[in-house]
């Protein structure tokens, strides 16, 4: 299959939305990460996405809506609490996690009687699904355990051959995922921190809790957590910021190649010439946010072995951002 990147503007959409509905995938921007869409509805158009990706099929998917309407053919009951949460959210960067209706097949939630809804804000997103005329059940158009798509060209570097169309809208403007909510607990569950801050919910909601990253815990509510994910190809080491220049040494002196990202400009002094690529990160965590999936994939394309990322503060953006770094750096030991 010969996989065609389209600039996303009207007659590319309309096509977009013609292959949807005839059961096939297309990549297309969100606000977040870009998506690999099927109708959520019909259980083959999405038994492809898994195929696509590699992903396990126990990894349930999120459907995506272009109104709040459209809830109700995918969740029952909803409880009062989510209207406000709508009202404030959507569109944007927040997926909510209900009871599914009979409507929602199976192989959608990866076999859960829950299921993750969210609204996209981006404007080519919204225009496919409504012309589509379907909700879209979309992960990260990435292969799977790969950093997340934040461009046209990541999804092609990921899944050239497997699907049909790439819609090209340039990079997305938050570049972290959804926040997951869990709202079949009380009081409300994240499972996993993303574009809306847990401060934020905070305001809305009161109590919030946050999933523990105790792998069991992880494990049992959000089955997508067990698995190694946003994984570069390079061995990925979090180092606080005062013993960044120590590990780096470290490393160099092993022999390895080594890729760092900071923020504060540590690497000033003897090792800096040394290493092979230093990737200077935004202080601003909506930029950081922004930069960081591609910043992953940036130094995995020069060949590091290593790359060791200076650690950053829990709060706000924060939390989603050292999430994907602690995600993409476990599962493995370093390897000498
Ligand atoms: O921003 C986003 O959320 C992007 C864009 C494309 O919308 N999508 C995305 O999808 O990140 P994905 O599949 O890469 O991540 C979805 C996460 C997984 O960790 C999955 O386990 C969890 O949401 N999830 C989906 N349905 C769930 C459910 N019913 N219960 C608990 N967790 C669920
Ligand atoms: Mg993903």
């Amino acid at each position: 299959m010969r996989t065609e990147i389209l600039r996303a503007d009207d007659a590319s959409i309309a096509r977009a939305a013609q292959i949807i509905r005839s059961g096939g995938l297309v990549a297309f921007p969100t606000e977040t990460v870009y998506g690999l869409g099927a109708d959520a509805l019909n259980a083959d158009a999405v038994r492809k996405i898994f195929i696509a990706k590699d992903r396990p099929f126990d990894d349930p998917l999120i459907v995506h809506i272009a109104h709040v309407q459209q809830l109700a053919l995918l969740a029952r009951p909803i409880p009062e609490r989510v209207w406000d949460l709508t009202e404030r959210f959507w569109p944007g960067p927040l997926t909510l996690v209900l009871p599914k209706t009979d409507r929602v097949p199976e192989i959608t939630t990866g076999g859960l009687d829950t299921v993750a809804v969210r609204a996209p804000a981006h404007p080519v997103a919204r225009k496919l699904i409504e012309m589509s005329g379907c909700p879209i059940a979309a992960p990260s158009a990435n292969r799977f355990g790969r950093p997340s798509p934040t461009t046209a060209q990541h999804v092609l570097e990921d899944l050239d051959g497997r699907i049909e169309l790439i819609l090209d809208d340039g990079p997305t403007p938050i570049g972290v995922e959804s926040t997951v909510l869990d709202l079949t607990e009380d009081p409300p569950m994240v499972l996993r921190p993303g574009g809306v801050t847990l401060e934020a919910l905070q305001e809305i909601l009161g109590e919030v809790r946050l999933l523990s990253s105790s792998a069991r815990e992880a494990a049992k509510r959000s089955p997508g957590t067990r698995y190694r994910h946003y994984a570069p190809r390079a061995q990925l080491l979090l180092a606080e910021s005062g013993e960044l220049e120590q590990i780096v040494r470290g490393l160099l002196k092993a022999g390895k190649q080594v890729g760092v990202m900071v923020r504060q400009s540590r690497l000033q002094c003897s090792p800096a010439p040394l290493v092979l690529s230093v990737i200077q990160m935004p202080l601003d965590l909506s930029e950081y946010a922004q930069r960081l999936f591609a910043a992953l994939r940036e130094l995995d394309a020069h060949g590091v072995d290593v790359i060791v990322v200076e650690k950053i503060e829990e709060r706000g953006l924060g939390r989603a951002i050292m999430d994907r770094l602690r995600k993409a750096s476990s599962g493995e030991q370093f390897r000498v």
